[in-house]
């Protein structure tokens, strides 16, 4: 077998390096070595936006990105997202194996009995403004949850972690029902422990005067985005939940890290973009002059593109299924007809194939989540519950991890050289 090795000659020297290969990676710290002299700091790489650097070992959600598969703990999206409930998702990241009924019924039954969160949780959300956005509210009720359960500080018993899991899990659906009430001027309506999972946060969300008609196509809709979303290895917000949760903070300022992250046009507010989108473009004639602004570089196609997937992203291929399902309840609307369109057109326009943009994730969840009548301004929140059990996988794996420490960084400076302070009496 070949030595799995990197040979580095360093020209400045002329001295030559052997560094181990491991896991198709080389560790960046076996560059310091290299340096010009003893006063050298030694080679660093430099990756903005970390495009071509692992920060970690992950055994929960494996991507190939140019095949288009998404595995949760090695099952496919595709089998997951037809036969499992959200709760059987988030035990299964969460604890590395799909659990056993007992398990699945102990795991439920736990977070059915924390949905309440302290009442003055109500007062403080009470004290946002009428239009205030709801992942503002969230990120602001999850960080402050954190005040209310100052055991969660004691991040090295795993106990305690398992506990701040189950009221995470518990207690973030009834926060963002609350943030949705806000949002329509509606009193807040308290948890259902008689209710499973995805109904009892739909009936906080839409019951009025205590009645909601459940439709359970529409649910199992709902719940199948969440699956969708449940993690996506190392996104933005998880990087964010993994790097703040690296400092030793409790795990409900790390996960509004990871919704403030979300928060962002470029991830979560990407389907919110997407209708929009759908609304300046508002007939199917207009398609083509839309696409041509895209091409001139005046505005992106939003809901197209990603970082990883270079193909057709397999969450996007089962949400377009669900959509069929939705508007097969709700009646057709004539934006799901601009958005085929518009993705056959971009499909076959040379610009976005050379490219590799596919479809992603967002381009048809929007319109699922207004078809079930949540408010553009709500759809991230929903990405948030589904995203969720992912974030808390991976800030169980990060504090496992005897190979992390405290998310730090380097530069490359580019300020001024050291010079003199100036008084304020001789300055120009
Ligand atoms: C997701 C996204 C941020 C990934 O960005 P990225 O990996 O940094 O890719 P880049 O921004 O380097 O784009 C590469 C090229 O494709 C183009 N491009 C990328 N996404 C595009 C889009 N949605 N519409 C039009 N052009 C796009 C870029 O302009 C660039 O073209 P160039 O090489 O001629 O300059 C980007 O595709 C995007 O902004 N998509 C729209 C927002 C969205 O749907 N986000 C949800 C992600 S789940």
């Amino acid at each position: 077998m070949a030595q799995q090795t990197l040979t580095i000659t360093d020209n400045r020297t002329g001295k030559t390096y052997e560094l181990p290969i491991a896991d198709g990676t080389i560790k960046a710290m076996d560059l310091r070595q290299i340096r010009t002299s003893a006063e050298d700091f030694g080679l660093m790489t430099y990756d903005p936006a970390f495009m071509n650097t692992a920060a970690c070992r992950s055994a929960i959600t494996f991507i190939d990105g140019d095949k288009g598969i998404l595995e949760y703990r090695g099952y496919p999206i595709e089998e997951i997202a037809e036969h499992a409930s959200f709760l059987e998702v988030a035990y299964l990241l969460n604890e590395g194996e799909l659990p056993n009924a007992a398990q699945l019924k102990k795991w439920s039954d736990e977070v059915r009995y924390h949905t309440y969160v302290h009442t003055n949780i109500i007062k403080f959300l009470e004290g946002f403004r009428y239009d205030a956005h709801p992942m503002g509210m969230l990120l602001g009720g999850v960080g402050a949850l954190s005040t209310f359960y100052p055991d969660a500080k004691n991040i090295e018993d795993p106990r305690c972690r398992y506990a701040q899991r189950v009221r995470l899990m518990s207690k973030v659906p009834t926060i963002a029902a609350f943030c949705f009430r806000n949002l329509h001027g509606l009193p807040y309506e308290f948890p259902r422990n008689d209710l499973d999972y995805i109904g009892n946060f739909v009936n906080m969300t839409f019951s009025i005067g205590g009645k909601h008609e459940p439709n359970l196509v529409l649910q199992r809709a709902l719940e199948i985005l969440l699956i969708l979303h449940a993690d996506h290895e190392q996104n933005c917000s998880t990087s964010a939940v993994r790097a703040v949760g690296s400092s030793g903070v409790d795990p409900f300022s790390a996960i509004s890290a990871g919704i403030a992250a979300l928060y962002g046009p470029l991830h979560g507010g990407a389907n919110e973009a997407v209708l929009r989108m759908l609304d300046e473009i508002g007939s199917k004639d207009r398609i083509p002059a839309f696409i041509e602004k895209v091409k001139k570089g005046e505005g992106r196609l939003m809901g197209f593109g990603h970082r990883v997937y270079k193909s057709y992203d397999p969450r996007a291929r089962l949400i377009k299924k669900v959509a069929y399902d939705v508007f097969a309840q709700t009646g057709m609307n004539p934006k799901l007809e601009i958005a085929i369109e518009l993705e056959q057109i971009a499909l076959k326009d040379e610009y976005f194939i050379s490219r590799k943009l596919y479809p992603n994730v967002d381009f048809y969840s929007g319109l699922i989540y207004q078809a079930m009548g949540y408010p553009t301004d709500y759809f991230t929140v929903l990405f948030a519950l589904g995203r969720l059990p992912g974030w808390l996988a991976q800030w169980e794996e990060m504090i496992g991890d005897k190979e992390q420490k405290i998310a730090r960084p380097r530069q490359i400076f580019t300020g001024p050289a050291r010079r003199p302070y100036v008084p304020l009496a001789k300055r120009g």
